[in-house]
């Protein structure tokens, strides 16, 4: 069976990536997950400089889900390449970075240190954080500023670079075009989506930052109709996340047209999901007889139900 998948140059043994932000710096994990086993990890969105993020509260539980407004906590590139990476590379992990800046100079600055460090794979452009003022969200949810960067950051590294598209926007779809326009290797989507939780007791806002991305199971359906959109509209690979707790969950992306999938909020409940997500893909092609990854990406039937419409 060919789990096997390809985002640009780099082929992941199988589709399951740690995402960003929700498996630290993938040694925080390293004791209770195999790192080598997953296809790669995405470590925490990285600026070039340390930064402490918002304060307190922020992370709120919500129905379905959880509301965060951690505001990019981080390290900084040169502590994460210093105090990280030797273990990461001892590990055996596929390491994607995920990386943040307020200018594209900066996006650029990012990619030129990482791309000579033995052990990273490919570069995740966040240009989707709903919680920072500055950058980030602001270029990715304008096609000019998705192209910007995306092309700035493809001159300056040989790394695959993958783009993580936001969900705030009116219509994604023109988004992942301009970002494969722009000769982005793959998209990855979806970051969280903005909302809002109120403690209605003292009518105050329950995080910080007043507003947070809302992230898990609340948000896949919507996530999954966009990952559809895009494998309409895009032939690079797309990479789907948005609530993934269980193996059903996963193949939903898939069938829509993921090539490989990212799992956040789920594993802080349950950080040991991964054997259970690779076991249940490995079953689920084996009972469809499907040989290859590939074979399975982007089959969603859309032929009967319109049949099915049209005839009621
Ligand atoms: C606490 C938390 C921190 C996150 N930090 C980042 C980050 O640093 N960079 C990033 O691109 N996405 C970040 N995300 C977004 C996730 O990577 C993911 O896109 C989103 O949560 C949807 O997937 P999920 O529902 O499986 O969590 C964060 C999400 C959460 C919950």
């Amino acid at each position: 069976m060919d789990l096997s998948t390809r985002i640009g140059a780099l082929t992941l043994k199988n589709p399951l990536i740690a995402a960003s932000g929700c498996f630290g710096y993938g040694v925080e994990y390293a004791d209770v997950v195999d790192l080598s086993l997953l296809g790669a990890i995405v470590v925490k969105g990285l600026f070039l400089t340390e930064r402490e993020g918002h304060p307190p509260p922020r992370i709120v539980e919500t129905p379905a889900g959880m509301l965060n407004a951690i505001g990019l906590q981080g390290i900084g590139v040169r502590r994460f390449i210093a105090e990280k990476m030797p273990e990461l590379r001892a590990r055996g992990a596929v390491v994607i970075v995920n990386i943040c800046g307020t200018t594209i100079q900066e996006y650029v600055e990012l990619a030129t240190i990482l791309s000579d460090v033995e052990g990273v794979a490919a570069l995740e452009l966040n240009i989707s954080c709903p919680n920072i003022k500055e950058g980030g969200i602001t270029f990715g949810c304008s096609l000019h500023g998705t192209a910007d960067v995306v092309s700035a950051v493809r001159a300056a590294t040989k790394l695959p670079v993958i783009p993580k598209l936001t969900p705030n926007v009116t219509d994604i779809k023109p988004i992942a075009k301009a970002a494969e326009d722009a000769a982005a290797d793959a998209v990855s989507l979806v970051n969280t989506f903005l909302a809002l939780a109120i403690d209605v007791a003292t009518r105050r806002p329950r995080l910080s930052n007043i507003v947070g991305g809302l992230s898990g199971p609340a948000i896949r359906p919507i996530a999954v109709r966009m990952v559809y959109e895009c494998r309409q509209t895009i032939s690079i690979p797309i990479i789907g996340m948005g609530g993934i707790a269980t193996p059903a969950d996963m193949l939903e992306f898939i069938i829509a047209g993921a090539s490989a999938v990212q799992v956040g909020t789920a594993n802080f409940s349950d950080p040991v999901i991964w054997q259970k997500l690779l076991n249940g893909l490995r079953d689920y092609m084996e009972r469809h007889q499907i040989a290859a990854l590939a074979d399975l990406t982007g089959t969603l039937d859309t032929s009967r139900r319109e049949k099915e419409w049209i005839s009621s």
